[in-house]
């Protein structure tokens, strides 16, 4: 090779090296940067989850050996569609709600509420439709279904978990996100009938 071959030889390989050099530098931290924060927010969203009582609402109980327990195959998926509940008991004297087996359906003053699927199922979980994580956080701290619509029903603890800070609910929308996604369609509150001896929907008033 004479050395002009040389020189143009050397040139060709470093403009294609070039760019993959430089996008190494670029990209190469900044993306372990982000995939260090949420794999630190799926350990944490775990945790929060773990200890914040959401399985004892959102994951279907089932009878074990040593009696109710948890359904993990089906963890975080809310109310089981296959389950077809007749009409609640009548409330009566200071007892006013009932709840389903499976502790995923609620009965009181408020109609009927059914724990929502929290996996990331893209259509009947947090996976698809409206969700985001902005809308996860707005539905917690306004108490508003999707952060919009109508008010998020008893015996939902919204009040309490939006009061976590922005990181926690970050995190626990990230752990979500990265369970197994269940396929569960749970059906939406049913308001109490006009006139019923259960009463007017407990509405948080703005
Ligand atoms: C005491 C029972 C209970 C516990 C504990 C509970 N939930 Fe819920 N959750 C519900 C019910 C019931 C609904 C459905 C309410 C409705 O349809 O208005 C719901 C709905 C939701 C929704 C949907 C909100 C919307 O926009 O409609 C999200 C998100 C949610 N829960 C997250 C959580 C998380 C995260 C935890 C744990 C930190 C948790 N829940 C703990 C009962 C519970």
């Amino acid at each position: 090779m004479d050395s002009k071959l040389r020189t143009g030889a050397a040139l060709a390989i470093l403009a294609v090296a070039a760019p993959l050099i430089w996008a190494g530098v670029g990209a190469g931290p900044a993306k372990g940067g982000q995939s260090a924060v949420s794999a630190r927010r799926v350990e944490r969203g775990k945790y929060l989850v773990t200890i914040g009582g959401c399985n004892d609402c959102h994951t279907p109980f089932k009878m074990g050996s040593n009696g109710p327990e948890p359904d993990m195959a089906r963890m975080l998926s809310g109310h089981p569609e296959s389950m077809k509940l007749p009409p609640p008991p009548a409330p009566s004297g200071p007892w006013i709600a009932s709840f389903a087996g499976t502790l995923t359906a609620y009965a009181g003053p408020w109609g009927i509420s059914y724990a929502a699927n929290l996996t990331p199922d893209k259509n009947t979980g947090t996976g698809g439709g409206v969700w985001s994580e902005e809308v996860f956080i707005k539905a917690l701290r306004t108490g508003k279904h999707f952060g919009t619509s109508r008010p998020i029903q008893p015996p939902m603890p919204w009040n309490w978990i939006g009061k976590a800070t922005d990181e926690d609910l970050k995190s626990i929308w990230a752990y979500l996100q990265s369970i197994p996604p269940v396929s569960n369609h749970v059906p939406d509150w049913q308001e109490p009938p006009a006139g019923s001896p259960q009463g007017a929907p407990a509405a948080p008033k703005k």
